[in-house]
């Protein structure tokens, strides 16, 4: 089912001035690991400069969507094409956040040599001059909030500079789709919307599309066009006004799910697997402190 329920959206830059062509087009996508389908019948087009939430429990499928847009995976059946490319030639074209992994502690790579990563070997197949480099670099780690520890080594930054430091490396070159794979995870409340209007105002200034991942809407909440949830092998695609109802939750779980708003934020009671999949802020951040904890062991 899609429901083009999206907002139509301001966008300013490059990626503004072609409106029609679709940043990410998914035609009959199907992907199933053996027996085990993940989703089937997946119709989706992804406008440049949307903003487009990947919601749904642990093993649903999400990271393997990016996977597929990234060229990673192949679909069972159907097409994906991304920034006009089929999937995996779209190169330069995507940014890429990565599900969070840490630092040992006594990594010596600088944060700046970190965001380094993704300005060299650039677009045009040449290596930036050593000082246009260092300039992008330097604006880079402006954008983001992070020259004042340019120069820290990057296993001694916390979890919140360091995922600075990721969006500075997956927004140069000024890429037309920007995946995100649970950009927010194991963040405070502070640093979770620090990092999602990072997000949105590259989306809003280049008119880059944005895919993101999460397991926790309430921080983007004021961004998301439109939310693809995938549950039990199913998905819903639409406006959060549309998806986070008691109705189609409950539909797509096949049990009773109940949505409520509280002061403007969206809470999810009765979760099949409460403890893998919550939407509710304070518990959420208790679940995110876990998994940072098990990812380092
Ligand atoms: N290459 C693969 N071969 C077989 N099974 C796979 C492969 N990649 C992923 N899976 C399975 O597909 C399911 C979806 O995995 P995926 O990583 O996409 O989930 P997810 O929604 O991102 O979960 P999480 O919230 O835990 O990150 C999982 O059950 C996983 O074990
Ligand atoms: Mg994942």
């Amino acid at each position: 089912m899609t429901v083009d329920g999206g907002r139509a959206r301001g966008i300013a830059g490059p990626g503004g001035t072609r409106p029609s062509a679709s940043a990410v087009a998914l035609r009959g996508a199907s992907l199933a690991f053996g027996p085990r389908t993940l989703w089937s019948g997946l119709d989706l087009d992804i406008r440049p400069g949307e903003f487009f939430a990947v919601l749904g429990p642990n093993g649903s499928g999400k990271t393997s969507f990016l996977k597929v847009l990234l060229g990673l995976l192949k679909l069972t059946s159907g097409s994906a094409t991304i920034a006009g490319h089929p999937a995996g030639a779209a190169g330069r074209d995507i940014g890429y956040i990565p599900q969070q992994k840490g630092f040992a502690s006594d990594a010596s790579l600088r944060a700046r040599d970190l965001v380094g990563l993704g300005v060299d070997g650039h677009r045009w197949g040449l290596r930036l001059a050593r000082r246009r480099a260092d300039n992008e670099i330097d604006s880079l780690l402006e954008r983001v909030g992070a020259s004042a520890y340019a120069k820290v080594p990057v296993g001694q930054l916390s979890g919140g500079e360091l995922q600075r430091l990721r969006v500075a490396q997956a927004i140069a070159g000024g890429p037309s789709v920007l995946l995100c794979d649970e950009p927010l995870l194991a963040l405070d409340l502070n640093h979770q919307q620090a990092v999602s209007a990072l997000i949105d105002r590259q989306r809003s200034e280049t008119g880059a599309a944005v895919v993101f991942v999460t397991h926790e809407i309430n921080p983007i909440l004021d961004y998301v066009d439109r939310i693809l949830y995938l549950a039990q092998g199913q998905f819903r695609i639409g406006s959060p006004e549309e998806v986070m109802t008691t109705e189609v939750l409950s539909d797509l779980y096949g049990s009773n799910v109940e949505v409520s708003r509280v002061n403007g934020r969206i809470v999810v009671l009765g979760l099949p697997d409460a403890t893998t999949h919550l939407h509710h802020d304070h518990v959420h951040s208790a679940l995110a402190l876990d998994q940072g904890v098990e990812e380092e062991a």
